[in-house]
């Protein structure tokens, strides 16, 4: 048993979303969030900033003293994590390969959709992860720039969203597949949306979610599960924190309480 905290870091505040999986799937455990909202977003940025930006993010988290790290940033998972890792000593687990694995168990065809941001999608990580688990796998990819905007600015259900959607869909309807992955913190907002406009039969893998389950094997694996008896969140960003509070609380659907400013990268 470990009762020292898991952190949990992305680009801004779209990882609430892992972090909501996260405290639902394991209420025992303590979070520590770091959320780089002065420097968000992560997806257009070359992967020299993004992979900079993602040590901070880590190193951040280990002053902490935290037992394992949680990227729920998919920019960050595809682009930086696969380069550095490897030089820390705790699990870092990233995104790209809960929901690989995920989308690869449930898609009966094997051509499996991958949506992310520009940085994600360039950096092919998603195809190379899906054809290590079934080399027969046929991957289509899209980049979808303006699905981050859309739901910060509320529109993820609107004639907005659907148009924006539509275009960014349609190479994956052409090329039939059974399976999409939503690839980013922000694209489980859209999932109704997503869904209605692949059809009922298209499976929508969520990559938060799948990732928070891998997290909880890998603490038990460890024999690292915390023995405390009830959980709790504390939050620290790189910007305002009244930005963050408010859009936040809708993310994680609970008020976001402690809650700290702080300096990163100097
Ligand atoms: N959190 C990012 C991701 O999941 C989206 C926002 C950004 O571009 O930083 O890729």
């Amino acid at each position: 048993m470990d009762g020292r905290s898991i952190g949990i870091f992305d680009s801004g505040l779209g990882g609430l979303t892992t972090v909501k999986e996260a405290m639902a799937q394991m209420p025992a455990e303590h979070i520590v969030y770091f959320g780089d909202t002065g420097r968000v977003p992560y997806g257009s940025r070359s992967m020299e900033t993004i992979t900079r930006y993602v040590k901070d993010d880590i190193d951040f988290l280990l002053e902490k003293d935290v037992k394992l790290i949680i990227a729920a940033c998919g920019t960050a998972s595809a682009v930086a994590l696969p380069r550095i890792k490897d030089d820390y000593d705790i699990p870092i687990i990233g995104v790209v390969e809960p929901a690989s694995k995920k989308a690869v168990e449930v898609s009966q065809t094997g051509r499996i959709g991958v949506l992310g941001t520009g940085a994600t999608i360039s950096s092919d990580k998603y195809n190379a992860c899906i054809l290590s688990m079934n080399p027969n796998a046929v991957v289509t990819k899209k980049a979808c720039p303006l699905f981050v905007p859309l739901v910060e600015n509320g529109h993820t259900d609107d004639t907005v969203a659907r148009l924006i959607a539509e275009e960014y869909l349609a190479p994956l309807k052409e090329a039939k597949v059974d399976s999409v992955i939503l690839g980013c913190t922000h694209y489980p907002h859209l999932a109704r949306l997503i869904g209605e406009l692949m059809g009922e039969n298209v499976v929508l893998v969520n990559s938060g979610a799948e990732t928070a389950r891998y997290a909880y094997e890998k603490l038990k694996e460890m024999d690292a599960l915390s023995d405390r008896t009830e959980g709790d969140a504390e939050f620290f960003v790189s910007d305002s924190v009244e930005n963050f509070t408010q859009l936040g609380s809708l993310f994680l659907g609970r008020p976001i309480i402690h809650i700290s400013e702080v300096k990163i990268g100097e």
